[in-house]
């Protein structure tokens, strides 16, 4: 068959464009190695939730647009093919190339002369010349190369595709023309830079800005604790009406792009002979986090209890809670989930998140209970952890959720949730980052 465009890999990142291409009128074959996302994509539904790719994917599954297949046919022709595989980083802490080789080599079994290809995964700096076109030197056919990254927002991918500038990173000029076309079907801005380089460091360099002022913002939580004072209070009045400050609010970071996408950025500099040490510190920062702050609120409230067996009720699974997603892939809430176990090992550990489906829940927590609602996870709690920032929490009585703890039970909020909530105020059972109520000299 003939489409005008091969996505290798239907994730988060592959199915959300492949959806967008297609409902602009492209011809869209995706090519998805797990069988249950294909026969699940072909039955014109999405295999995560996304606002509002359900209704595109079922569509454009109905009128043609979209087809997913395991493999290629021998016969499915393409113009395009873009590479959208994961880049996790591997149990040596390394990004994983193993995905992207074995993309290529699809992509080269299948390509007929003057193809063009994009790479729009995550990648070290200089993996689309040293891996991919080496490759494709190889084969000795005519191709178009560009780097392409994926700058999205989860939970706002099908906006943000139609609204953010398209990155296109070649040193051909025949080839970034050949990619521009493609996005324009998508998005009216397109910004060239003159290498592949240039686009995989500028993907880099977005998710490690992020992380760093988020690090810098938990830095001032930190410092506020020690001190004894208001972190929220201290960010809020310091840059009011002030123009050059804009700290971040604190809170845990991770996510299947901030957790590693810093450390590519700082593997890819070393072998340049270059040490990103601001890189490297805020992930050293937002990774210490949570045991950090574990094993504070252990020292101080649960010291002599190590044994016992105490409720405790995590909230808000999913990475993060704005936008909304499903996704508990980097989620903080599990490294949380992981203290606590060591830290209070007779402890009953139960889970709440408002998106995530009670099945994935299970499957991901299967050691714990999985509460139906808040009150549920709230009633006789000895420590009731909010782990992101779905406004959902926000939207709850806390009066009643500390009124159905246990006699000495404690909510602490790592998102500040309730910040402006006056119950929050003075209340010694209601903690959260950078508001620990005591110092920690005290
Ligand atoms: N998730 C995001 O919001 C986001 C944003 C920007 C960039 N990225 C980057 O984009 C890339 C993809 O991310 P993702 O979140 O979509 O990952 P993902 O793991 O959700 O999706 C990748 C998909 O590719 C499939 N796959 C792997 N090898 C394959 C092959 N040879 N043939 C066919 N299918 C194959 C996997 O089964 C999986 O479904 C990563 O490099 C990531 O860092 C992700």
């Amino acid at each position: 068959m003939n489409f005008e465009v091969g996505i290798i890999g239907l994730g988060y990142v592959g199915l959300t464009l492949a959806a967008s291409l297609a409902k602009s009128g492209v011809k869209v074959l995706g090519i998805e190695s797990n069988e249950e996302i294909v026969t699940k994509v072909n039955s014109g539904k999405a295999h995560f939730t996304e606002v509002g790719l359900a209704p595109i994917i079922e569509d454009q599954i109905k009128n043609g647009n979209l087809i997913a297949k395991k493999k290629f046919d021998a016969t499915d022709c393409c113009k395009y093919f873009i590479i959208t595989v994961g880049t996790p980083l591997g149990s040596d802490g390394k990004p994983r190339i193993d995905m992207i080789k074995t993309a290529i080599s699809e992509v080269i079994n299948q390509m007929s002369d003057a193809s063009t290809i994009i790479v729009r995964s995550t990648v070290e700096v200089g993996t689309t010349r040293k891996l991919v076109e080496n490759e494709l030197i190889k084969t000795n056919k005519k191709y178009y190369l560009a780097m392409c990254p994926e700058r999205t927002l989860e939970g706002n991918a099908i906006k943000e595709l139609n609204l953010l500038p398209q990155i296109i990173g070649s040193d051909s000029f025949k080839a970034s023309e050949s990619a521009a076309k493609l996005f324009r079907n998508i998005t009216k801005s397109i910004i060239y830079v003159d290498t592949y380089e240039a686009a995989e460091i500028i993907k880099l360099v977005d998710n490690a800005y992020r992380d760093i002022q988020f690090a810098f913002a938990n830095e001032v939580a930190r410092a506020c604790d020690s001190v004894g004072v208001n972190a929220l209070e201290v960010i809020n009045s310091g840059k009011q009406n002030y123009p050059r400050t804009n700290v971040a609010l604190p809170g845990l970071v991770g996510g299947p792009c901030l957790e590693k996408d810093p450390h590519i950025f700082h593997q890819s500099l070393k072998k340049y002979g270059i040490d990103l040490e601001i890189t490297k510190a805020a992930r050293f920062v937002n990774e210490r986090q949570p045991s950090e702050v574990i094993s504070k609120l252990i020292e101080k409230y649960f010291k002599n209890k190590l044994k016992e067996r105490l409720k405790v009720s995590l909230l808000g699974m999913a990475f993060k809670g704005k936008p909304l997603t499903d996704d508990l892939r980097g989620s903080m809430a599990t490294v949380v989930y992981k203290e606590i176990r060591e830290s209070l090992p007779s402890a009953q550990i139960g889970v709440y998140d408002p998106v995530v489906s009670k099945e994935n829940l299970k499957n991901h927590y299967p050691n714990c209970q999985i509460f139906k609602d808040i009150k549920d996870a709230a009633e006789d709690t000895d420590l009731l952890l909010i782990t992101n920032n779905n406004d959902f929490f926000s939207h709850q009585n806390l009066d009643d959720i500390i009124n159905s703890l246990s006699p000495e039970g404690i909510v602490f909020d790592f998102w500040n949730n309730f910040s402006s909530d006056p119950v929050a105020v003075n209340n010694k059972k209601y903690l959260s980052l950078g508001n620990f109520k005591v110092a920690n000299n005290e």
